[in-house]
């Protein structure tokens, strides 16, 4: 049973997965070090020379590689989610945790980090409204679902890990 975490970016998805990993003694990866290590580009290369359409191509095949294993915690791209194969995969051996927060929250948290290519623009503020707004099904999609407004890593982690539910599943091992 894998633990997967989606959620748009600035969400918390990669530090609330380490952390959890680290408490539950889980191995941890996330796509885009995936997909980075594998092609030795950085995502804003692949996005800038080969476009999003081969991103997302290499986005899904290191889901579909990630889902082969198990026991291991998987924090994906804020888009991983948009392609409905990504989620079956991710579902076949693990459980979706997807992690929300305000538009203002993203902002203050990724305004000055220059590796998101998507929101490179004039104003990111209203780009992530406007993609909130466009994946607001998919991410309602998953599993379980934890706002994350204004709480640390740590409250998060905890919040996840005292989650009667995900607790109860994570010890049976089973999915939902
Ligand atoms: C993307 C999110 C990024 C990365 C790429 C595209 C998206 O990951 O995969 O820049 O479409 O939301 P994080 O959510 O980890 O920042």
């Amino acid at each position: 049973m894998n633990l997967v975490f989606t959620g748009f970016m600035g969400t918390g998805k990669t530090s609330v997965g380490k952390k959890i990993a680290e408490k539950l003694n889980f191995k941890f990866f996330d796509t885009d070090t995936f997909i980075e290590k594998h092609s030795q580009l950085t995502i804003s290369k692949i996005f800038a020379d080969l476009g999003e359409e081969i991103f997302r191509q290499m986005e899904s095949e290191a889901i579909e590689a990630l889902s082969e294993m198990d026991s291991i915690i998987i924090s994906c791209g804020g888009g991983a989610v948009l392609n409905t194969q990504n989620l079956i995969n991710l579902s076949k051996n693990g459980i979706i945790i997807n992690l929300s927060a305000s538009p203002e929250q993203i902002f203050q948290r990724i305004k000055d980090d220059k590796k998101r290519p998507l929101l490179q623009c004039q104003n990111p503020l209203n780009k992530i409204k406007e993609l909130l707004k466009e994946r607001k099904k998919a991410y309602e999609n998953c599993d379980f679902s934890f706002n994350t407004d204004n709480l640390t890593v740590n409250e998060i982690a905890d919040m996840i890990l005292n989650d009667k539910d995900i607790a109860e599943l994570l010890k049976k091992g089973i999915k939902k």
